[in-house]
C-alpha cells in the first residue's frame, strides 16, 4: 500500500508529511519512505493554536475556525508531498492525519479524562480524494489508556534489537521515551511514558525574552553562553510529575507558557541573567530525562537512540550526553536508518495501514489502556456515488 502520514506536534512548528510504501503484517512489516515534505506553520497560525491551548486565550469561535484552517494546512500539506512526489494521488491508498493537539485532559491522578486533536480531516480526504484515518488517540483513551505516547508502538515494532536495550527517546516540545528490551529477552515488559519538557520551556522563555522575535532557541545559542544554576535543577525535579509512575503523559496544560513565565521570574529572583534562565531550563530540560531513565527503566538502557527538534540543539544534547550512566550511548535516529524529523510521521503512517487492516496499534505496557485498540476514525476519500 502508498501511505501518507501526517502530523504536527505540541511545539507547531512544522507539518511533517511522508508517503510510504508499507507491505506485510507484524512482526514482518516492511516500510519504505518514498517521498517527505515539511510544511511550515505560517507564524500567525502557530501563535493561534498556542492561543487555542492556553485557556485564558482560548475561545470556542477560535477553535471552531482554527479546526477548520489547520484541516486545509494539513490537505496542503499532503497535496504539496504528492505533487513533489513521482506518485499520483490515485495511486496513494490511504493518510494517516494525527492533526494538532490543541488539549489533552490530565487527570489529578495522572488518567487521561480526553485528549483533543482538531484540524479538521474531512478537508483533507475532500482535497486530495484520499480516505483518511484520524483521531487516533480517542479510543485508546476510552480503554482507560493514555491515548499517549502514540509512536511507542511503533517504535517497538520497528526500533527493537535483537540483543540490546533500547530507549527511543523523542525530543518534541515535551520529551516521551520508549524503552524497549530486545528481541532475545521475552520477560521485560516494554514501557514508554512522557519525560517532561524537551523543547517546550526553553521556547517559551526565548519566546518571552525575545518579545516574540523568536520561538525557540537557535542551535542552543543562547544556553551556551549562560552559566546552569545547579540547585535550581534539583528543586526543579521535585516537581509531583517526575514522581509519578508510568504509564504517564502530559502537555502544555501542564508545561505551560505560565509556568514558562514563572521561571523567568523565579530565575531573575535567583540573581540569574537572561542567558543564565535559558542555560539552566535547557540543562533542566535534559536532566528530567536522565531523572526518568534512572527512576522508572528495569535498567539502564545500552543505547538511547534520539529524535525529534531537540536533537538540533547541541547545548541540549550535551548535557544529556554528559548524564546520561557512562555505559549508555547516544544515538542519532539517522544512524538506525531513519531521518529524525520524519519519524513521527511515517509512525501515522503505519498506525493508519494497521487500522486499515484492522489490527491494534497500541500496546496496553504503553498506554495503560485495558486492552490494545485498533485506532482511529475513518473518513471516506473518492465518492463515486451521485451528486
Ligand atoms: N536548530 C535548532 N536549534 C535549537 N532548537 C531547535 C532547532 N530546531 C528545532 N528546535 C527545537 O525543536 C522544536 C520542534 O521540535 P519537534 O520535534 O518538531 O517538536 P513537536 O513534535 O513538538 O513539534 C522547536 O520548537 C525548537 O524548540
Ligand atoms: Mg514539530
Amino acid at each position: 500500500m502508498r501511505v501518507i502520514g501526517l502530523i504536527s506536534g505540541t511545539s507547531a512548528d512544522a507539518i511533517e508529511a511522508v508517503l510510504c510504501r508499507i507491505e506485510g503484517a507484524p512482526p514482518h512489516l516492511e516500510v519504505e519512505v518514498l517521498g517527505a515534505h515539511t510544511l511550515p506553520f505560517p507564524r500567525q497560525l502557530q501563535q493561534r493554536v498556542h492561543d487555542a491551548a492556553t485557556v485564558e486565550r482560548s475561545d470556542v469561535q477560535a477553535i471552531a475556525l482554527l479546526d477548520a484552517d489547520l484541516g486545509e494546512l494539513f490537505a496542503t500539506a499532503a497535496q504539496e508531498l504528492i505533487d513533489t512526489s513521482s506518485e499520483s494521488a490515485e495511486h496513494i491508498d490511504l493518510i494517516g492525519c494525527h492533526g494538532q493537539t490543541i488539549w489533552h485532559a490530565v487527570r489529578e491522578d495522572g488518567s487521561v479524562a480526553s485528549t483533543l486533536q482538531i484540524g479538521k480531516c474531512a478537508f483533507v480526504a475532500e482535497r486530495t480524494g484520499i480516505t483518511t484515518v484520524s483521531d487516533l488517540r480517542s479510543r485508546d483513551v476510552a480503554a482507560g489508556g493514555q491515548g499517549a505516547p502514540i509512536v511507542a508502538y511503533v517504535d517497538w515494532l520497528m526500533l527493537r534489537h535483537a540483543r540490546s536495550y533500547r530507549a527511543v527517546q523523542n525530543l518534541g516540545g515535551i520529551g516521551n521515551v520508549a524503552y524497549l528490551p530486545p528481541l532475545a529477552d521475552q520477560t521485560t515488559a516494554p514501557l514508554a511514558f512522557d519525560t517532561g519538557p524537551a523543547n517546550v520551556l526553553i521556547d517559551v522563555i526565548v519566546t518571552l525574552l525575545s518579545e516574540g522575535r523568536r520561538s525557540f532557541d537557535q542551535d542552543g545559542a543562547i544556553a551556551a553562553r549562560g552559566t546552569i544554576d545547579e540547585a535550581w535543577i534539583e528543586q526543579l525535579l521535585s516537581h509531583p510529575y517526575y514522581a509519578l509512575r508510568p504509564p504517564k503523559t502530559t502537555g502544555r496544560e501542564l508545561y505551560s507558557p505560565a509556568m514558562g513565565a514563572e521561571l523567568l521570574t523565579q530565575g531573575r529572583e535567583r540573581g540569574l541573567g537572561d542567558d543564565d534562565v535559558v542555560a539552566t531550563i535547557t540543562a533542566y530540560s535534559a536532566d528530567s530525562v536522565v531523572d526518568q531513565f534512572a527512576r522508572f527503566l528495569p535498567r539502564p538502557p545500552d543505547e538511547v537512540i534520539v529524535a525529534g527538534g531537540g536533537t538540533r540543539n547541541p547545548t541540549l544534547m550535551g548535557r544529556l550526553a554528559d548524564r546520561l550512566p557512562s555505559g549508555t550511548v547516544l544515538l542519532p535516529l539517522e544512524d538506525v536508518g531513519y531521518a529524525s524529523h520524519q519519524k513521527e510521521a511515517i509512525a501515522m503512517a503505519v498506525l493508519a495501514y494497521e487500522t486499515w487492516h484492522g489490527r491494534p496499534g497500541t500496546l496496553p505496557a504503553f498506554t495503560g489502556a485495558r486492552h490494545g485498540v485498533i485506532m482511529g476514525s475513518i473518513t471516506p476519500g473518492r465518492l463515486t456515488g451521485r451528486p
